[in-house]
C-alpha cells in the first residue's frame, strides 16, 4: 500500500478511531517483520561493523595522531597552535562556515569526530511513578507540553480517554503529578475545576507556547476526534495564582493543524500546517503573524536566501506539515519591533546572519516528499529571510512528527523520533549552532521501545521530557522517557561560561571613571582598571580630587580605590589577562574633512584599537562600546582588528550628568547588542545589581542607534517646549503653565519639558548631529531636515536670548558690568562642554560688557572667573542667569538689587526665580516664554 493510498483510508476512516488504529497497525507489520529480519541478523551485522570501525581506525590512526597533537598544542599553546589550527581547519572543511574563533572548539571536535563518539551520551531513565494505580496520562497522540517553572504542564491530545486535562511532570525528578496533587503543590495553587469544563477542549495536533508571564497559547489543531475538525483559534490560557482563565479568539488565517507555532513578543509565529476537515487535504506553506492582543493576523513574505532562488508564488517549499520549529535566542530581542512595516533596510539583510532566528527542521509536503534540510527564519529583518543552513556531519533523515528543543547552554537543537512512513525513529541528534554541525547521541540504559513519533517533549537542563506518541505499530505510547544528556566534557573544555574576572576601561572622564567606581562596588569578585592616556586626568582620580563632579562619586571611589579598582595610565596592566575592555573615550562631532561638525569622530575609539591591536592578547577580550559612536563602528572595530581574539559588543552609556551614580545604580535599561553568548557574559556583570528585565539585548546596531536616538528625542522634547516659549512670549501665556499642563498627560510625561535658554553638553547635540549625518548619508533628506530643525531651533533659542539682553538693555552695553552666573551646561556637574553659556559670553564680550561669571562647579578655560558670589553684584548692571544651580534661588536678591547699578536687569535663562518677585524687588525681570 503506497503512502497516497495509506491516507486516502486513513482520512476515509477517520471517523473511527479504532479502525484508524487497525490500519495502522496492518501497515507496520510488513515493517516488523522487516525488523524481526534485521534482528536476527543482528550478531553478523554488528560483527561486520565492529570490523569496519577496526579498519577505518587504523587508517585514521596516522591523522588521529596528528590531530590528538595538534589539540594538546592549542590547549596549552593556543597562540603557537593558533596559525596550524588556521591552516588545518581551511584545508579540512570544504564548506564555507562561520565558525566561531574558539580554540578549544576544534580540539572538541576533532575528539567528537575522530575518537569517542561517546562523550556526548544519553542517559535513557524511565520518570518515576509516583503511585502504582496510577496511569501515567501522557499516552495521548498530539497532546502538548510547556515549560512551567519546575513542572512541564501537558495539555490535550487524544485517547480513549477524551477529557482535556492538566498533568504535571516534574522536571527536576520527573516524577508525576495528578492534576490534584499539582493543585496543592506549593509551587502552583491551580484551580482546575474550569478546566474539566466540556466545552474547553485544546484537542489534538495544536501549538502550544507560554510567554513571559505565563500565559500560555495554544493555536490550531484538530478540536474533536470524532469529527476531526480543525480549528483556527487561538486559546488563550491565563495559569495566574489560584485562578485559571480560559479564552478563545478566532482568526482568520485558516483551519490548521500540525504546524508549528512560535512565540515572540506578543506574536504567534504560525508555520504551515494542513487542513483536512474536509476530503481534499489542504497543506499550507506560508508564514503568518496573530498578534496576541488585538488578534490581527498578517501574512509575511520572507525573501529566500539559497543558491537557487525560489519563485515568488510559490517561495516556500518546505516540508510545510508535521515539520518541527525552534525559536533560538534571547526572546527579548525582537521586543517592540512591528513585524510588518519597512523599519529596517534590506541591505542590513546580509549582516544580520546570526545564530538567532527560528529554525525549522523536517515535515513533509503535500507530495508525501520528507524533508531533512535545516531551514533558518530570520524575521527581525525586513523583509525577514528564510535560508538553508549548510550543515556539517552526519544529518537526520527525512522526517517528520518528530520534536524539537534548544539548549542554550551549549547553543544546540536536540533532534528526537519521528517517522518516514516506513519506521519509526528512536534516535536523538544534536546540532550545534555554533558551527552547525550534527552529532549523533549514543543513547545508553534500559529503554524497550524509544521509537516513537508525534510525541511530545520538554526540555530542562540536561533532560530531555518525552512524552506520549505513536509507536513503530501505531500504538500509543504509555511509558513516557526522560534522556538524560552528559555534556560534561563540552561543558569543561568549550562550553563552559567564561569566567570574568578582569575588566578594563578605556577613558577615565564622566563616564568611564563613575561607571567603573559603581561597576567595581557592585561586582566585588571583579577587578576594574580604568586606562587613560592623559596623566593629569588618572592622577587626580588616584588623589581623589575627581576630575567630575558628581554627587556621591566619592562614597564609590573611597570604597573601591585601590580595592578592586585602578587607574593607570599603564596599557599592560590594563589589558593583562582582560576579559572585557569597555571603550569610554571621547566622540566629539568631527571637526573636519567630510561630515565636519555632524559626524562623530572616532579616532580616540581608533587610538584604543590601535592600542589593543598591538598588545598581545592572551585570552578572548570582549570589546565592548560604551562610547556613543557612528552606526557600524562595529564593523570598523572588527576590520581594525580582525586578527584579534576579540568580540565586539555595544553597550552604550545612558547615565546624566548630574544624577550619574543615581543612573548607574537604577538604570532605567541596560542595552546590550551583539552576539548572545558573549553579551550575556557582559549582562552578567549587570546582573550584580540590575534586575534582569531591565536588560535587553539586541543586535549591535540596534544597540548603537538606540543611544543616538535617545538623545535625539532629548533634544527634540526641548526643542519643542523651546519653541513654545517663543509662542508664549508673544500671547502672553505661561510657558511654566503649558509644562504643568501638557504634561501632566501621562502620554507626554513631564521630563525634559522645561524651557531653557537651549540644551548643551557634550552629547545632545553631538548625538541630534551624528543623527542628522546619518539621515542624509542614508539620503532621506526630509527625515534629516526634520531632525535638523530641532538642532536649529536650539541655535535660535541661544540667539533669541542674547538678543533680548542686548536689545532690552538698549544696545548699549559697553563698559556695563554683567554677572553671569553659570558656565556648566546644567546644574550639579562640571561639564562646560557644549553649555549655551560659551556662545552668550561670547556674544556679550563682542558687545563690550564687563563680565563677572561664577559658578560653583564649572570652569571655562582663560576665562577668569569668581570663586564666590562675594562682592560679585556690586555695580552691576545685570545678572544673567544660564544655570538652574539651586545656589542661585538662594541668593539674596533684594541685597543684590540694593548694590547694583540702576536700571537693574535680571536675565533669567532657566526661569528659576519667581518673575513676580523680582519684579516687586525693582528688576527688570525677563524670563523665557513668561510674562
Ligand atoms: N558625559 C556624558 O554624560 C555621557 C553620557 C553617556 C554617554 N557618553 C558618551 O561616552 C563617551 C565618553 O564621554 P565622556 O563624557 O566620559 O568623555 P570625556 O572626555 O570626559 O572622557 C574621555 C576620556 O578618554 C580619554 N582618552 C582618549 N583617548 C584615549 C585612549 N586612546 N586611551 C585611553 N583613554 C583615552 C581622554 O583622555 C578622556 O579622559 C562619549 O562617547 C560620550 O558621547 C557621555
Amino acid at each position: 500500500m503506497n503512502q497516497r493510498e495509506r491516507r486516502r483510508i486513513y482520512s476515509l476512516q477517520n471517523k473511527d478511531p479504532i479502525n484508524i488504529l487497525k490500519s495502522r497497525i496492518d501497515v507496520s507489520m510488513d515493517n516488523l517483520q522487516k525488523r524481526k529480519t534485521l534482528n536476527s541478523e543482528l550478531p553478523q551485522l554488528i560483527q561486520n561493523k565492529m570490523q569496519m570501525v577496526n579498519y577505518t581506525a587504523s587508517m585514521q590512526l596516522q591523522q588521529k595522531t596528528k590531530y590528538e597533537q595538534l589539540s594538546l598544542k592549542i590547549l596549552k599553546e593556543p597562540y603557537r597552535a593558533l596559525n596550524i589550527k588556521q591552516r588545518m581547519i581551511t584545508n579540512h572543511f570544504t564548506l564555507q562556515q562561520k565558525i566561531q574563533d574558539t580554540i578549544a572548539y576544534d580540539c572538541i571536535k576533532h575528539i567528537l569526530s575522530n575518537t569517542d563518539n561517546t562523550i556526548i551520551k544519553g542517559q535513557v531513565i524511565l520518570p518515576v511513578q509516583n503511585e502504582q494505580q496510577y496511569t501515567i496520562p501522557v499516552s495521548r497522540q498530539g497532546s502538548r507540553v510547556v515549560k512551567y517553572d519546575h513542572y512541564g504542564l501537558v495539555f490535550g491530545g487524544h485517547s480513549h480517554r477524551e477529557n482535556i486535562e492538566i498533568h504535571a511532570i516534574s522536571l527536576l525528578n520527573g516524577q508525576w503529578k495528578r492534576k490534584q496533587e499539582f493543585c496543592q503543590s506549593q509551587i502552583e495553587q491551580l484551580k482546575l475545576r474550569q478546566i474539566l469544563n466540556p466545552n474547553l477542549r485544546l484537542g489534538c495536533y495544536f501549538s502550544l507556547n507560554i510567554d513571559e508571564n505565563k500565559t500560555i497559547y495554544a493555536f490550531g489543531g484538530e478540536k474533536n476526534t470524532n469529527s476531526r475538525r480543525t480549528t483556527n483559534m487561538v486559546t488563550k490560557i491565563s495559569l495566574e495564582d489560584d485562578r485559571l482563565e480560559w479564552q478563545q479568539y478566532q482568526t482568520s488565517i485558516g483551519c490548521r493543524r500540525n504546524h508549528s507555532g512560535i512565540y515572540s513578543h506578543n506574536h504567534l509565529i504560525i508555520i504551515g500546517g494542513l487542513d483536512d476537515s474536509e476530503l481534499n487535504t489542504k497543506f499550507y506553506n506560508d508564514f503568518q503573524m496573530i498578534n496576541l492582543i488585538n488578534m490581527n493576523c498578517t501574512q509575511f513574505y520572507p525573501k529566500f536566501y539559497s543558491k537557487q532562488v525560489i519563485q515568488n508564488d510559490h517561495p516556500f517549499q518546505l516540508g510545510i506539515a508535521y515539520h518541527s520549529a525552534t525559536l533560538v535566542g534571547n526572546p527579548y530581542l525582537r521586543m517592540n519591533y512591528d513585524f510588518t512595516s519597512n523599519t529596517k533596510k534590506e541591505e542590513q539583510v546580509d549582516q544580520l546572519f546570526t545564530k538567532e532566528g527560528i529554525y525549522i527542521f523536517g515535515g513533509k509536503d503535500s507530495e508525501d516528499n520528507l524533508y531533512n534540510e535545516l531551514y533558518q527564519l530570520i524575521i527581525d529583518t525586513y523583509p525577514s529571510v528564510l535560508q538553508i543552513v549548510e550543515t556539517l556531519g552526519q544529518r537526520p533523515s527525512g522526517r517528520r512528527s518528530h520534536s524539537m528543543n534548544y539548549d542554550e547552554k551549549i547553543s544546540a537543537l536536540l533532534l528526537f523520533g519521528g517517522t518516514n512512513e516506513m519506521e519509526c525513529f528512536g534516535d536523538l541528534h544534536l546540532l550545534f549552532l555554533k558551527n552547525y554541525t550534527w552529532q549523533k547521541v549514543q543513547l545508553q540504559g534500559y529503554l524497550e521501545y524509544p521509537f516513537r513519533y508525534e510525541h511530545c517533549s520538554v526540555y530542562n537542563e540536561d533532560k530531555l521530557f518525552i512524552f506520549g506518541g505513536l509507536s513503530q505499530n501505531g500504538f500509543l505510547m504509555y511509558n513516557p522517557i526522560q534522556i538524560q544528556i552528559k555534556f560534561k566534557t563540552i561543558l569543561n573544555i568549550h562550553f563552559k561560561h567564561m569566567q570574568i574576572n578582569k575588566v578594563c576601561c578605556f577613558g577615565a572622564g564622566y563616564v568611564g571613571g563613575p561607571t567603573m567606581a559603581v561597576m567595581a562596588s557592585k561586582c566585588p569578585k571583579q577587578t576594574f582598571v580604568v586606562y587613560d592616556i592623559n596623566e593629569l586626568q588618572i592622577n587626580k582620580w588616584n588623589n581623589k580630587q575627581y576630575p567630575v563632579y558628581e554627587k556621591n562619586l566619592d562614597e564609590y571611589i573611597n570604597q573601591t580605590l585601590d580595592n578592586n579598582l585602578i587607574f593607570t595610565c599603564d596599557i599592560d596592566i590594563a589589558l593583562k589577562d582582560c576579559d572585557i575592555a569597555f571603550l569610554a573615550v571621547n566622540t566629539p562631532s568631527k571637526k573636519y574633512g567630510l561630515g565636519a561638525e555632524s559626524s562623530l569622530d572616532i579616532s580616540y575609539i581608533d587610538s584604543c584599537l590601535q592600542e589593543i591591536k598591538k598588545y598581545p592578547l592572551t585570552k578572548k577580550l570582549i570589546l565592548v562600546e560604551k562610547s556613543t559612536v557612528p552606526i557600524k563602528t562595529c564593523d570598523y572595530i572588527n576590520a581594525v582588528l580582525k586578527d584579534k581574539n576579540i568580540c565586539v559588543l555595544s553597550n552604550p552609556e545612558f547615565l546624566a550628568e548630574g544624577t550619574a551614580i543615581q543612573d548607574l545604580l537604577n538604570p532605567d535599561r541596560v542595552i546590550i547588542g551583539g552576539t548572545i553568548e558573549y553579551a550575556q557574559q557582559l549582562a552578567s556583570l549587570y546582573q550584580q545589581w540590575v534586575p534582569k528585565e531591565k536588560i535587553i539585548f539586541t543586535n549591535i546596531y540596534s544597540a548603537e542607534l538606540s543611544k543616538i536616538v535617545a538623545n535625539s528625542f532629548l533634544a527634540q522634547r526641548v526643542s519643542s517646549i523651546n519653541s513654545i516659549s517663543i509662542i508664549c512670549d508673544k500671547i502672553g501665556a505661561d510657558v511654566n503653565e503649558i509644562s504643568q499642563c501638557v504634561g501632566s498627560d501621562s502620554r507626554i510625561g513631564n521630563k525634559f519639558l522645561k524651557t531653557s535658554v537651549g540644551f548643551g553638553g557634550s552629547c545632545l547635540k553631538k548625538d541630534l548631529l551624528c543623527l542628522i549625518y546619518l539621515c542624509e548619508s542614508l539620503q532621506l533628506d526630509e527625515v534629516a531636515q526634520y531632525w535638523r530643525q530641532v538642532y536649529l531651533l536650539n541655535e535660535f533659542q541661544k540667539q533669541r536670548f542674547y538678543n533680548l539682553i542686548i536689545t532690552s538693555m538698549f544696545n548699549s552695553l559697553r563698559n556695563k558690568i554683567i554677572v553671569i552666573l553659570g558656565v556648566t551646561f546644567k546644574a550639579n556637574t562640571n561639564d562646560t562642554r557644549e553649555s549655551a553659556s560659551l556662545m552668550i559670553i561670547q556674544k556679550l564680550q563682542e558687545e563690550q560688557a564687563i563680565l563677572r561669571i561664577y559658578d560653583p562647579q564649572g570652569k571655562i578655560d582663560k576665562l577668569e572667573q569668581y570663586q564666590s558670589l562675594d562682592g560679585i553684584f556690586q555695580g552691576a548692571s545685570a545678572i544673567v542667569i544660564l544655570t538652574e544651580w539651586e545656589e542661585f534661588t538662594k541668593i539674596d536678591y533684594a541685597q543684590a538689587y540694593n548694590q547694583m547699578a540702576k536700571p537693574s536687569y535680571c536675565f533669567d535663562g532657566r526661569n528659576l526665580l519667581q518673575g513676580d518677585i523680582m519684579k516687586s524687588l525693582g528688576f527688570l525681570y525677563y524670563g523665557l516664554g513668561r510674562i
